[in-house]
């Protein structure tokens, strides 16, 4: 089968890499793909959200699945569009992408089908927004209504940082449209797991647990990135544990979206907060999480290409009946390494030195996000560079194969968090 993979990160990286091992993928293309991908599949220059051009080439080319990693096109309709073509592709359809695409749809299904979350107000006048956050004085969270790249959410501790986040979403409009509406809620205290479900909306097939590392530097300080590391499993996230996120969160969520007539297919990623009041969903992604695939995928033993044509043509069920998805024990853990000035304004152009060294070390992997190929030579192209995975028997020793590989590596700025998995290993 000719495969096209959507994007350009690691966790693309990490989908190319999984879906070469399929046995009946016989070629994988990736718009736009990255250096590493370059190795693994043939990258074509098509932006992720160029839905014409990505659809003119999957007639062309005869694709016979696309999988589409970003929520960007997701949101905008990508599967739509190309399902009208007759194409098969991996993904929820524009309604359902709404999950992620509009936080106070979101938050409004939640609170319709009883998804523990925290209490919030959704607000389009910014006045009373500041009257409501005078009024409640306490820290709070906003969040931009729409996608920001990741930077839609400020988790204010006093009301004048959240009266900042107010003027900068709704008045100096910096995200756009995406801040005409925000959501005001409570400030969760807890540890955060990520929970991705293959669902095909009659059944639900989970992955493994994971915790990401959103913060730049160690111990979660400094501003939030794209995540800076994973591991997997979160120890955390008990059997009880992440049987009532299914039951409370995720079974509810999908059941609530029917009744809504959405149906939902593809990769559903609950964001949860373990709460001393019990697991409470921060947020749902569409797709596969980044960095989270990174240290999930080199853990399935199972053909992903399956799975993800299973969700596709509703048919998960087969996979149930075939024992579900199996699962390597050893645990994983990804490192990710960033260009210097990340998450803010960053440099590019580096040259990549030790990948050959890294690649010699046993269990471990180099996921590539933003870097490009040229000569020969791989060089940083983004903020998040490589997600340098390793796998062991515990936490600890995947960590430590990971760091093995990082010691390897070397570009000028590089910077890394040295805590990947800490709390883990505690
Ligand atoms: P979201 O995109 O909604 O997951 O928000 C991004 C990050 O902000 C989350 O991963 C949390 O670290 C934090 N966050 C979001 N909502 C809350 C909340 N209600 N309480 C505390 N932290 C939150
Ligand atoms: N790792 C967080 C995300 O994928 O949104």
């Amino acid at each position: 089968m000719k495969i096209l993979v959507i994007g350009s990160g690691g966790r693309e990286h990490a989908l190319v890499w999984k879906l070469s091992q399929s046995q009946n993928v016989k070629k994988i293309f990736c718009a736009p793909g990255n250096g590493g991908i370059s190795k693994l599949a043939e990258c074509i220059p098509f932006k992720a959200d160029d839905i014409p051009a990505l659809a003119e080439f999957c007639i062309k080319e005869r694709i016979d699945f696309t999988v589409v990693g970003p929520e960007v096109p997701l949101c905008a309709g990508i599967v739509d569009e190309l399902s009208k073509c007759g194409l098969d592709v991996f993904g929820p359809n524009k309604a359902a992408a709404q999950m992620e695409g509009s936080k106070v749809f979101s938050k409004q299904i939640m609170a319709k089908y009883k998804v523990p979350t925290a209490a919030f107000e959704i607000f389009d006048d910014p006045d009373k927004a500041k009257k409501y956050i005078d009024r409640i004085n306490a820290p709070c969270v906003v969040k931009a209504d729409g996608l920001a790249a990741g930077k839609g959410v400020v988790v204010a501790q006093n009301p004048d940082e959240a009266k900042q986040a107010v003027v900068a979403m709704m008045e100096e409009r910096i995200f756009g449209a995406a801040g005409d509406r925000i959501i005001i809620e409570d400030c969760l205290q807890g540890q955060e797991a990520s929970i991705l479900v293959f669902t095909d909306s009659r059944e639900v097939i989970p992955l493994a647990s994971s915790q990401d590392h959103k913060r730049v530097f160690d111990n979660d300080r400094g501003p939030n990135t794209g995540g800076m590391g994973a591991y997997s499993p979160a120890p955390i996230v008990t059997r009880p544990i992440f049987q009532e996120i299914l039951e409370k969160i995720v079974y509810r969520t999908i059941e609530g979206l029917m009744k809504e007539g959405i149906t939902y297919k593809g990769v559903l990623y609950a964001g949860v907060m373990l709460t001393p009041q019990g697991p409470k969903a921060l947020e749902f992604n569409v797709r596969f999480g980044d960095p989270e695939t990174q240290a999930i995928l080199p853990r399935l033993k199972s053909d992903l290409l399956e799975v993800m044509m299973a969700t596709s043509n509703q048919n998960l069920s087969q996979i149930v009946k075939s024992g579900g998805l199996k699962w390597d024990n050893r645990a994983c853990a990804c490192v990710v390494c960033a260009s210097g000035g990340y998450p803010g304004d960053y440099q590019k152009d580096k040259e990549i030195s030790g990948l050959e060294d890294a690649a010699k070390i046993n269990d471990t992997m180099v996921f590539h996000a933003g870097t490009r190929l040229v000569a020969g030579k791989f060089l940083t192209a983004g903020g998040r560079v490589l997600g340098v995975t390793g796998l062991g028997r515990t936490i600890k020793d995947a960590v430590n194969k990971a760091y093995l590989a990082v010691d390897k590596i070397h570009f000028e700025g590089m910077h890394f968090r040295k805590d990947i998995g800490a709390k883990a290993i505690k």
